[in-house]
């Protein structure tokens, strides 16, 4: 363990200046790198305007929302801001039950969606999951990759939702088998299930586009976002969706406070949520992230040819997962 004692960009520095380079990168909350300066200036700039005021529209909240209404993918533009991965899918569940109606949620084996009880219920890990038992009720697992389990789970027609991350994150970097998120996705339309895409860790360039569900041109009916959004440096969450399920979620007068989180599009956090954006498109990261993951991915096979060992084996995973951090 080293006692850092300074960081910047993608380096750490301990106390007698030697630099290492951070490959965790906050579990993938700095897509930005460590200390970036142009962060740091927007929350400077904004340090005049209210933080917090429920009692008026504030406009850089309005600001972020009408950007990533512009990044995301197909016609999500309905913003809704939190503090945390979590909670955007805390959020994107409630969400998905009262649209529908329903109440069950199908999730996947091995997924990662967070820790509070909502998310720990969809996360498909025994080891998180155990402790806090019993946890929602009707929360279905299926193995990652599968369609026809996910098929015989949603065919009943009483699926609230299907929540995925695209690529599993904490999970071990696992892809998918080419054209499951897009087959996904239109089985879920078919049975009037709510498509959630979790990129709170794949999104914002990470896989080689903005987001990774449009690598297989997949538009989610709720895209939950988090980590790098607050460019390293604010805590901020959303999950973005459409007009129609925001309205007939909490469209009225009656229901429109059913879901509120106090520091949600705190001016400060949503400030350095819209910088990073800026950066984020105009440095074209989602392009460095092709670059650098193919180099990467190039040079870490040929270190294990080179150091061959065992690999795991009779894991559910091995038939068909490949790990690679480049798209396709
Ligand atoms: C895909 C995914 N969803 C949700 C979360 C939870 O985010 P947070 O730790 O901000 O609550 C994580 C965190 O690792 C994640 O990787």
């Amino acid at each position: 363990m080293i006692l850092c004692s300074q960081s910047q960009g993608a380096s750490v520095f301990d106390e007698q200046g030697n630099e290492f380079l951070d490959f965790l990168g906050g579990y993938g909350s700095l897509n930005l790198g460590h200390n970036h300066p142009e962060i740091f200036e927007a929350v400077q700039k904004v340090s005049h305007l209210p933080n917090i005021l429920q009692a008026a529209i504030n406009n850089i909240p309005a600001a972020l929302a009408r950007n990533l209404a512009e990044l995301a993918p197909g016609n999500l533009n309905k913003a809704f801001f939190c503090n945390s991965g979590a909670e955007s899918v805390e959020g994107a569940l409630k969400l998905a039950k009262i649209t529908t109606g329903r109440k069950k949620i199908i999730y996947c084996h091995n997924s990662f969606h967070g820790k509070t009880i909502g998310a720990l219920s969809v996360t498909g890990r025994e080891k998180y999951q155990a402790p806090f038992k019993p946890l929602l009720e009707e929360c279905i697992g299926i193995p990652f990759g599968d369609l026809s389990s996910l098929k015989d789970q949603l065919s009943p027609g009483d699926g609230a939702a299907f929540i995925v991350e695209p690529l599993q994150g904490e999970g071990g970097i696992i892809e998918p088998p080419p054209l499951y998120i897009s087959k996904a996705k239109k089985l879920c339309s078919q049975y009037g299930t709510l498509f959630i895409a979790d990129e709170v860790q794949t999104g914002l360039g990470r896989t080689g586009d903005l987001f990774a569900c449009q690598l297989e041109g997949v538009s989610p009916d709720i895209l939950c976002l988090a980590k790098s959004l607050g460019g390293g440096l604010m805590p901020i969450g959303a999950y973005i969706t459409t007009d129609d399920i925001w309205r007939k979620a909490y469209g009225t007068m009656d229901k429109a406070l059913l879901h509120t989180s106090t520091f949600g599009g705190n001016t400060l956090a949503c400030a350095a949520a819209l910088k990073t954006l800026e950066v984020t498109v105009r440095d074209e990261l989602h392009l460095q992230a092709r670059e650098k993951g193919s180099y990467f991915i190039g040079r870490l096979r040929q270190l294990k040819e080179k150091y061959p060992s065992q690999r795991c084996t009779g894991s559910w995973a091995d038939d068909w997962y490949r790990v690679s951090t480049t798209p396709g």
